[in-house]
């Protein structure tokens, strides 16, 4: 990582960096960079900026198989938030990609900002795969609308989604995109009314087969691995 890089994630502002490297205020392993930009690891290396010590904060990865019934939002914000299914240590971890107090499925949490930042910017277009069940029977004819574009709250079009009908009240509709209550809105603007969601994916990640409800685990090597390739 570059040493910019990391000081910028540890919170200081670009002008402060820019400052302290040009009065030799920043030091690793006690001498002073010649690059802004000068590979670093905060794991091997002790990084000194205007006499503290910059210790790299430890990035955690994991998911949740969020049940009904819990709001996505910090811990203690609200009553019953999904932190309250979380060990203490990983209480402070924000997550990517809110969902729903009435919608189950993959939540991921990181600390890695650069991370999520990337993975929640439109432009990413990150796909994520909801199981969709409505009140209503469900068309063949929907599937064409989805892959079409739906227009939501008046005057938006989404891009288009992947429509699988499973049965008559079931789909599975991959989004591309992450807007507010886009899934509820988007069968609303057909004429269905979603009264169970599920989250099965999201970017590169699966909803474990073997994850019970109001579980949560680290991301293995091999899911980490896939992220990082996928978002960097
Ligand atoms: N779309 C919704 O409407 N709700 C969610 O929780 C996620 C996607």
């Amino acid at each position: 990582m570059q040493l910019e890089t990391f000081l910028r994630h540890q919170g200081y502002s670009k002008k402060q960096i820019r400052q302290s490297f040009l009065q030799e205020k920043i030091f690793i392993d006690g001498r002073t960079p010649r690059r802004i930009g000068q590979t670093i690891d905060p794991g091997y290396q002790k990084i000194f900026l205007e006499g503290e010590q910059i210790k790299g904060e430890r990035h955690h990865y994991f998911i949740l198989h969020k049940p009904q019934g819990y709001v996505t939002s910090s811990w203690g914000s609200v009553p019953q938030t999904v932190y309250e299914l979380l060990p203490p240590a990983w209480r402070n971890v924000p997550y990517v990609g809110r969902l729903d107090k009435n919608t189950t499925g993959l939540l991921f949490f990181t600390n890695n900002g650069q991370l999520a930042k990337v993975m929640q910017q439109p432009s990413s277009h990150v796909v994520k795969t909801y199981r969709v069940t409505t009140l209503e029977p469900l068309a063949a004819t929907d599937s064409q609308k989805f892959q079409d574009g739906i227009i939501i709250d008046a005057n938006t079009l989404c891009r288009p989604a992947d429509f699988i009908l499973c049965d008559d009240h079931t789909a599975l509709v991959t989004l591309t995109e992450g807007k507010f209550h886009q899934v509820k809105k988007m069968f609303l603007s057909v004429g269905k009314k979603v009264i169970a969601l599920e989250r099965l994916s999201f970017g590169p990640l699966q909803l474990p087969k073997d994850l019970g409800v109001g579980q949560a685990r680290s991301l293995t090597l091999g899911e980490f691995n896939q992220i990082r390739d996928f978002f960097q």
